[in-house]
C-alpha cells in the first residue's frame, strides 16, 4: 500500500503554488448568489455527512481513504465571498469588531495555511488525496478573500504582510500547519460561541461566519484521518521515525507559541496583535471569564461540531485529551478555590 507523505526536497515557488490553487477549480458552485434555501441546505450538507459504504472499514484501507476523500468533497460549501452581503453594524458594534485585535494574525495564518497545503498537495502522487489537500488549499485561501473582504468592509487597518518563506521540507510545513490548525480550531470553536452568546458579534455576522468556522472543523477532521491512513500503511521502523518526527513538530509548535507569546509580552506597540484565545476570550465574552470555564466550552463546541460526521472517521483527539485532562487536574483546586463559605458556628 502507498502512503502519501513525500515532497522533501526541492523547493517550490510562491507564485507557481498560487498559480496552481487560482487553476484549481474546486467542486461545482452557483454563480449568482444562492437563495436562503440553498444556503440553509448547503450549511446543513457541510455538517453532516454519512458514507453510503456499509459496514465498518480498516483505518489504513483503500475503503477508509476513499471515504475520508469522499466526504471532504461531498461536504464542500459553495458560498462564494464576493457575494458575502456584509452586514451594516451599528457604531459600537463597529468599534468591537475592528478594535478586536485579531485580524493580522487571521489573515497572514490563512496565508500560510494555503500555501504550505498547496505545496505538499502537489507532491502528494494519489490523486483523490492530493485532490483533497488541495481542495483544503483552495479553502484556505477562500477563508483569505473573507477575511479580505471583512476588513475592507469595515476598514479595518493591516498591517503589511511579512514575506512567507516556504520551508524545503513540505512534509513538515504539512503537518505544522494540519497540527497547529488542530490546536487554533479547538480554541476558536469554543471563542465562536461566546462570541455569538454574549452578542458581541452580531448574528447577522455570526451567520457570514458560520460556514468559515465549520470548514476548519472538516479540515483537521480531513488531516486526523490522512494522518491515521498513512500511519495504519507504515512498516514498524518507518512509524517510529514518523512519531519522533510528529513528536518534533508539537516541540516546534510549543516553541513557536511559546516565542510568540514573548513578543508579545514585550511588544511596546499595544495595538500589536496577541494571542488569539485566552487573551481574547474575555473581550469577546465581554466580561471576566475564568479559563476553566473557556476549556470547557470549547470542548463543548468541539464535540457539537463533530458530531455530525461519519462516527467511522476518527478525530483530532490529542488537544481534546489534554484539555480533559487539565480539567480533572486543576477540578479539586477550583471547587476548593470557589467553596462557599464557612459560616462561624460558635455561639455568640
Ligand atoms: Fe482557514
Ligand atoms: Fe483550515
Amino acid at each position: 500500500m502507498d502512503t502519501i507523505l513525500v515532497g522533501q526536497g526541492d523547493t517550490v515557488d510562491q507564485n507557481d503554488l498560487l498559480i496552481s490553487l487560482s487553476a484549481f477549480v474546486p467542486p461545482a458552485r452557483p454563480i449568482n448568489p444562492p437563495s436562503p434555501a440553498a444556503f440553509d441546505e448547503a450549511e446543513e450538507a457541510s455538517r453532516r455527512w454519512t458514507s453510503k459504504r456499509e459496514g465498518p472499514w480498516r483505518l489504513g484501507s483503500e475503503a477508509h481513504k476513499q471515504e475520508v476523500c469522499r466526504m471532504f468533497r461531498e461536504t464542500f460549501n459553495p458560498y462564494r465571498p464576493s457575494v458575502i452581503a456584509w452586514p451594516a453594524l451599528s457604531a459600537e458594534e463597529r468599534k468591537r469588531v475592528t478594535g478586536l485585535p485579531i485580524w493580522d494574525i487571521a489573515v497572514q495564518t490563512e496565508g500560510k495555511a494555503r500555501l504550505s497545503f498547496a505545496a505538499y498537495g502537489m507532491s502528494v502522487a494519489d490523486p483523490d488525496i492530493r485532490a483533497a489537500i488541495m481542495l483544503n488549499a483552495w479553502e484556505e485561501n477562500r477563508h483569505k478573500e473573507v477575511l479580505s473582504k471583512l476588513v475592507e468592509a469595515y476598514g479595518i487597518p493591516l498591517v503589511e504582510e511579512p514575506p512567507f518563506e516556504l520551508p524545503r521540507d513540505r512534509e513538515w510545513a504539512f503537518l505544522v500547519t494540519g497540527y497547529s490548525e488542530c490546536i487554533d480550531s479547538f480554541f476558536a470553536f469554543g471563542l465562536f460561541d461566546l462570541a455569538r452568546q454574549s452578542g458581541f458579534f452580531p448574528a447577522e455576522l455570526v451567520e457570514t461566519f458560520e460556514p468559515v468556522v465549520q470548514e476548519e472543523c472538516r479540515h483537521i477532521l480531513l488531516f486526523a484521518n490522512l494522518l491515521a491512513w498513512h500511519r495504519a500503511n507504515l512498516p514498524w521502523w518507518r512509524r517510529l521515525h514518523f512519531e519522533l518526527r510528529i513528536a518534533a513538530v508539537w516541540a516546534y509548535i510549543a516553541w513557536q507559541r511559546i516565542g510568540l507569546a514573548r513578543t508579545l509580552d514585550t511588544a511596546e506597540d499595544t495595538s500589536a496583535d496577541k494571542n488569539f484565545t485566552v487573551n481574547n476570550a474575555s473581550a469577546v465574552s465581554q466580561g471576566d471569564l475564568r479559563l476553566r470555564d473557556l476549556l470547557a466550552i470549547c470542548l463543548r463546541e468541539n464535540d457539537r461540531r463533530f458530531e455530525g460526521y461519519d462516527r467511522r472517521l476518527v478525530r483530532p483527539t490529542t488537544v481534546p485529551k489534554l484539555v480533559r485532562l487539565a480539567l480533572r487536574l486543576t477540578g479539586p483546586w477550583a471547587r476548593f478555590k470557589h467553596r462557599p463559605e464557612v459560616r462561624s458556628e460558635t455561639p455568640l
